[in-house]
């Protein structure tokens, strides 16, 4: 029998410790290491007879391969993100945090595709085939010809997929509850989840079937991440949303094959989830009109505009220190801007919390939204509402100047097609201009802030005034 001996094994990071402690050296993670049961190697490394590698086939770089080398789901949003479709022989991992809507938008890619004729396995191994069934009912999917299991053992999965035709795509739902017999370690811990994704890497390079991955995420760590596997996998993709709001946003963080800053927008509804063909409509579709502190930002998802809005609350703090909370941008950056409006333009922000919000659940990550949320804080401060009509981008350098940023044109155009009649931009690279949107270019941001002051019932000063009346 194997002798098998402890270890202990960070399980966000997968490094091995060589005694129980707090906190795990590699990656900082607090109290995530526990021990481990690994099997000793049944053979001592001494007996085991040296094998003569044989060679094997070489193949030019420019040969041709006969078989499509990617194949599309046929539900755009999702096609967008993988890059044009499932690329034979990948794996992909789905992570996102339970009940975001993972099995439903696997279980409709696996549908769509086994109606157009591929062959298409789907494993569960968190519900039993009767949970799966309902939810394709639900989703009007049951007559599509998916083969379903549920299932956990991985060597038995891979024994079964390599009878008969190889599938076009595999769904392992989810990684965590696989267990291979190689591994002794109880199933979900990260020698478990590792060795199981492995053995489904080899399957899928053998095969070239397309295997996804569902992982789940949690906010603690304490479930063996998917961490360990984001490095092995072709593609990470993430599916997001705030779980209140039916929006869902799927992204890739990682990606071999394809761009890693297209954006899928989804929409969760009683059916299923809905493609969503025109985000920057949903985005604003619950605007709150005539308010001050919001700005709607022209921005660019991967090759595609979105219009979002920004929103900010400016309020006289009570704490020594005031707050800033940031929801879907970066708060470095919004520091960045505070700053810049403090020491250029003049506008007292230290004595106010400041709260961030980008509305529908969205994340930026663009410098160009720079200006709106400049913008944004601005008109929270002075009470002063943003027309209604208008857009924002730009970025904001550390000199209060406003720098010109990508793809004006396309911005510019996104907002006629929903109705803005204004855009407020860099002075420099506007290009030409886009008919039905008049533009009002900003070379510094004091100038943005004079014209909103300038809006003002009570004026900038009054509201920024706290320290000033001193
Ligand atoms: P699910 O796909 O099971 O999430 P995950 O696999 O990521 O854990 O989706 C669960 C949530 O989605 C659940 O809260 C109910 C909701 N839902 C709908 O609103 N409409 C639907 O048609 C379906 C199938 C689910
Ligand atoms: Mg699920």
């Amino acid at each position: 029998m194997a002798k098998s001996r402890a270890t202990f094994i960070c399980q966000a990071c997968g490094a091995v410790a060589p005694r129980w402690q707090g906190k795990c050296d590699a990656c900082g993670a607090w109290n995530t290491i526990i021990e481990e049961t690994v099997a000793a190697a049944a053979v001592p490394a001494a007996q085991r007879t040296r094998r003569k590698g044989r060679s094997i086939q070489l193949e030019p770089l420019g040969g041709s391969s006969e078989e499509a080398p990617r194949i599309a789901s046929g539900i755009a949003e999702f096609d967008r993100v993988t890059g044009g479709g499932f690329v034979r022989g990948s794996v992909l991992l789905l992570g996102g945090d339970p009940g975001i809507g993972k099995s439903t938008l696997l279980i409709e890619v696996a549908a769509k595709l086994a109606n157009a004729g591929r062959r298409v396995v789907y494993v569960s191994g968190e519900e039993a085939v009767e949970q799966v069934r309902m939810r394709a009912e639900r989703l009007a999917l049951a007559k599509a010809p998916v083969e379903l299991a549920a299932e956990t053992n991985v060597e038995d999965i891979v024994a079964t997929l390599s009878e008969g035709t190889a599938p076009a795509l595999v769904v392992i739902d989810s990684i965590q509850t696989m267990w291979t017999e190689t591994v002794e370690s109880a199933p979900g811990t990260v020698t478990q989840v590792r060795g199981a994704a492995q053995a489904l890497l080899r399957y899928a390079k053998k095969s070239g079937a397309t295997v996804v991955l569902v992982g789940h995420v949690t906010k603690d760590g304490q479930i063996a991440g998917p961490r360990v596997v984001e490095h092995m996998v072709d593609a990470v993709l993430s599916f997001e949303g705030e779980g209140s709001q039916q929006f869902r946003v799927l992204r890739a963080l990682k990606n071999r094959f394809g761009p890693t800053d297209e954006i899928g927008v989804f929409e969760m509804t009683g059916g299923g989830l809905a493609e969503v063909e025109n985000p920057s409509a949903l985005f604003l579709s619950e605007r709150d009109l005539g308010s001050p502190g919001t700005a709607v930002f022209a921005g660019i998802e991967g090759t595609r505009p979105l219009l979002v809005e920004i929103q900010a609350l400016v309020a006289p703090t009570a704490l020594g220190t005031p707050r800033r909370a940031v929801v879907g941008a970066d708060s470095s950056r919004l520091s960045m801007i505070l700053a810049v409006l403090e020491a250029r333009c003049g506008v007292r922000l230290s004595g106010h919390d400041v709260y961030l919000n980008v509305a529908g659940g969205l994340r930026i990550v663009e410098p160009a939204a720079d200006l709106a949320v400049a913008a944004a804080l601005v008109s929270s401060l002075s009470g002063a509402a943003l027309p209604q009509d208008a857009v924002y981008f730009g970025e904001i350098s550390l000199t209060g100047a406003v720098r010109a940023v990508p793809q004006a044109q396309a911005r510019l155009k996104e907002a006629v097609k929903l109705g803005f009649t204004r855009a407020v931009l860099p002075e420099g690279g506007r290009g030409e201009g886009v008919e039905g949107i008049a533009l009002s270019p900003v070379a510094a941001l004091d100038r943005l802030v004079a014209d909103i002051a300038a809006r003002s019932p009570r004026g900038l000063r009054a509201a920024a005034g706290r320290e000033d009346n001193r």
